[in-house]
């Protein structure tokens, strides 16, 4: 069983767990109209409970008109027809239950979609009674409104800038403008994501008791917490000040107004005391927190506060942007050391980290930092997982990354689906960039990358669907796929059960101390863990040349057993390419 022993030895039961992250739309499809479900869910889990993780994430099932493929609910406390059915998600449960795992749910409530019954009682007027549940301002005087009213093409994305009427000059994560200008009242809402996510205003105290009134129904029908959508958003200032304009930027940047705003702490901390506290079950809480830094994740995780158990934070997956994340520049291992050193050391007394590669916004780890080429991809996909899990940390696996899934082949603009990618193509295109170098970064960094369908299979829709896929499959998936990986003892899938089991097994990786090893090496990857008589080094490559292991660590390690490898019998003296060792000393 999953839970028993060390695991649930504390009370923050999820130090020793692993979450594993399912995308529904992408994981497994059971009615054959080419979109996962709840159903086809539920008929894997033996899958996942092999591979030993202790709680799944679930992205959005809820009603949603799918603008953002699901981050743009429609109704709280019911599930997508797409997905299933209440009831579906009901068995789900009591399946993910029964095997010991646990169930966490996406909570996206800085914004609902416009289709919502909230926003659609919102927008009939200024006299609505919902009015100020979204933020509704007037046009700016004198502004120009061309291009920003109900039906534009996309809003705002023509006539933003300083002759804008939008009330302020913010731009919104998926290109335009963040005002959309309504037809009824001629006044614009708010939405940091696309005009189909108008942003919640938080300020208003029934806004604040209806989000929390819909999480207590989850909870209450069994639900083991939330991983919480770009929850450092919710607390604007409400003044709403124009953002300074950078480099050739349209639009100016709002983020020091709503990133970790005035109230954030406040609001989680209520939240925590009218959701979470003095219920009996073992929760988990995660916090998507775009732009957070580590001074406020300290707050934001620190137990004594009562806000949430754990964050995302980006820094790490940033580190090889350009001037925007489509411009794709090369990672200097120094930087990410230092970046992900910085956060062990600055939530080692107070807080804890979560440790992610991948997710459904970020392209597949093993074509990004390793190579997805035939030679090395086994070699460096478990190179990178195990570098991770072994951090200080709550590690994430998402679907397909225990496989070693890699970015797709996106042959033509029209393959892509993501509204980001879309909304970026659109308006580079429009500001006269080539068509075809933009397609290149969107084959690097776009999401759709971590979406194609699961590949179960070598069959012709890789076990994923019977039908025709919603998102093509990954011509690979005839090598790269769950059979062939559970039936091969050296696969990544075997590698990162065995990554998983060790975490379980080993307090030390769990609760023990981290101390970053060459730091300014440019190739080689060490730490140790540390706690009471047990301290483990991981030692890893990062490059596609043998590497001398320096002197120092090949004497004080030469007689420490290796626990876990992913090249076979190691030379005490050089690492291979792309090569993890991990020993052990007691
Ligand atoms: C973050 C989610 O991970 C992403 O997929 C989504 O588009 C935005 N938040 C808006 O909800």
């Amino acid at each position: 069983m999953a839970l028993d022993g060390l695991r649930d030895a504390d009370d923050a039961w999820w130090k020793s767990a692993v979450v594993y992250q399912i995308y529904p739309r992408s994981f497994a499809d059971s009615n054959g109209d080419g979109i996962g479900d709840l159903a086809g869910i539920t008929a894997r889990l033996d899958y996942l409970m092999e591979l030993g993780v202790d709680v799944l994430w679930l992205s959005p099932v809820y009603p949603s008109p799918q603008d953002d493929n699901g981050y743009d609910i429609s109704d709280y406390r019911d599930i997508d027809p797409l997905f299933g059915t209440l009831a579906d998600f009901d068995r789900l449960l009591a399946s993910v239950h029964e095997r010991g795992m646990r169930l966490v749910m996406d909570l996206v409530v800085n914004h609902t979609s416009d289709e919502h019954p909230w926003f659609r009682e919102s927008r009939e007027g200024p006299n609505s009674a919902k009015r100020d549940w979204y933020w509704w301002r007037p046009a700016r005087k004198g502004g120009d409104a061309a291009g920003e009213g109900e039906g534009s093409e996309s809003a705002g994305s023509e006539s933003a800038g300083s002759e804008s009427a939008a009330p302020n000059n913010w731009g919104s994560f998926f290109s335009g403008s963040a005002w959309q200008q309504d037809g009824a009242s001629g006044e614009y809402y708010l939405h940091l994501f696309s005009p189909k996510q108008p942003d919640l205003n938080w300020e208003n105290p029934q806004v604040r008791q209806a989000v929390y009134a819909l999480m207590r129904w989850w909870l209450d029908r069994g639900v083991d917490g939330f991983r919480m959508d770009v929850i450092n958003l919710i607390s604007k200032d409400p003044d709403l000040p124009d953002g300074a304009l950078h480099g050739d930027g349209l639009y100016g940047d709002g983020s020091p107004y709503y990133i970790c705003g005035p109230r954030v702490h406040e609001y989680l901390r209520e939240m925590h005391r009218e959701v979470f506290a003095g219920r009996p079950e073992r929760l988990l809480t995660v916090g998507e927190m775009p732009g957070v830094t580590l001074e406020h994740a300290r707050l934001f995780t620190d137990p004594a506060r009562g806000e949430v158990d754990m964050v995302f934070q980006f820094e790490h997956v940033g580190l090889d942007f350009g001037r925007s994340k489509f411009d794709v520049r090369p990672l200097r291992l120094t930087d990410l050391k230092a970046s992900l050193g910085r956060w062990q050391t600055g939530l080692a007394e107070v807080g804890w980290n979560s440790l992610y590669w991948n997710n459904h916004d970020q392209p597949r780890i093993v074509s990004r930092f390793g190579d997805d080429g035939p030679e090395y991809r086994v070699r460096s996909a478990t190179m990178l997982g195990t570098v991770l899990h072994l951090h200080r940390g709550t590690p994430y696996v998402y679907q397909g990354e225990e496989l070693g899934m890699t970015n797709a082949p996106f042959a033509s603009i029209e393959d892509v689906h993501d509204i980001e990618a879309l909304g970026h193509y659109t308006q580079a295109v429009r500001a006269g960039e080539d068509p075809a170098r933009v397609l290149d970064g969107l084959r690097a960094r776009g999401r759709d990358n971590a979406r194609t369908p699961m590949q179960w299979d070598a069959s012709e829709h890789a076990g994923f669907t019977t039908g025709i896929p919603w998102l093509p499959i990954n011509p690979n998936h005839t090598t790269i796929n769950a059979a062939a990986a559970v039936a091969d003892p050296e696969s990544v899938y075997h590698h990162y059960r065995r990554l998983i089991a060790l975490r379980h097994s080993e307090p030390a990786l769990v609760h023990g101390d981290f101390t970053m090893l060459l730091a300014d090496d440019e190739r080689l990857y060490a730490f140790t863990r540390r706690y009471r008589d047990t301290t483990f080094l991981v030692l890893a490559n990062f490059t596609g040349e043998a590497v001398p292991v320096p002197v120092d660590l090949v004497a004080e390690w030469a007689d420490a057993p290796l626990v876990l490898g992913n090249a076979g019998p190691i030379d005490a003296k050089v690492v291979r390419p792309w090569e993890a060792r991990v020993h052990r000393r007691v």
